[in-house]
């Protein structure tokens, strides 16, 4: 029998489904490593909760846990996009990428319509995260494809988060002045400098 209080509880049910199933997928093709679930910086945590477009910058020395915090912090956005405080808006896209694979994938000898797609996806999707984006060597090229995804994600005010020992300020050799001069206002205010040791060394002793 139904009451009129079996359609708030129904919906309910369908929204924890859908996003058990999302943050299912989500833990699926995060590497071994990042499926620990861990606490994150305050600031970082307070990220997820501040919507608005703003990205995120965590920056930090080697071994110190910036990409365990992004990953992380992509687990909290899920959480937070399908949680109970936002009204249903869709399924949300996370792409996840190595600054190695990605310019990789960005390269000029591939075909033009895989890589349009990619652009595409990339410049649509509600949140990107680029791990180590000044690991990856870059040729002109690739720094146009990249102001064709980041011009797009900043004049929207689509969300990245971006793992990186080198400081926002520093990153026009990377990815050209234009994406850096965007990824500085995109960032204002959420760039987190993690300092400690080396965790792969404290994991080793
Ligand atoms: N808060 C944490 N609690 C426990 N282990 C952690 C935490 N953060 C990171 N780690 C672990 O420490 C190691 C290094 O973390 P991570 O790979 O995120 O470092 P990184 O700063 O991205 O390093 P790199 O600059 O070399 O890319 C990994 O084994 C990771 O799982
Ligand atoms: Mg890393």
């Amino acid at each position: 029998m139904h009451s009129s209080s079996d359609g708030p509880d129904l919906r309910e049910m369908w929204l924890q489904q859908r996003a058990t199933g999302a943050l299912d997928r989500f833990n699926d093709r995060t590497p071994a490593i990042y499926r620990l679930p861990i606490e994150t910086p305050a600031t970082v945590a307070e990220w997820v909760a501040g919507w608005g477009g703003n990205s995120l910058f965590l920056t930090g020395p080697i071994g110190v846990g910036k990409t365990h915090a992004a990953w992380q912090t992509c687990r909290n956005w899920l959480t937070a996009f399908y949680g109970p405080d936002r009204s249903w808006q869709g399924s949300a896209k996370v792409y996840t990428y190595r600054s190695t694979a990605l310019f990789d994938a960005l390269r000029p000898d591939g075909p033009d319509e895989v890589r349009r797609t990619l652009i595409k996806e990339l410049q649509d999707a509600e949140l990107v995260f680029i791990d180590d984006i000044a690991a990856a060597k870059v040729t002109e090229w690739t720094q146009e494809r990249l102001f064709e995804i980041f011009d797009e994600r900043y004049i929207n005010r689509r969300p990245v988060i971006i793992t990186s020992d080198v400081l926002p300020g520093d990153l026009s050799p990377v990815t050209g002045p234009r994406v850096a001069s965007r990824l500085a206002e995109m960032c204002r205010g959420s760039v987190v400098l993690m300092d400690g040791n080396d965790r792969r060394k404290q994991v080793a002793a």
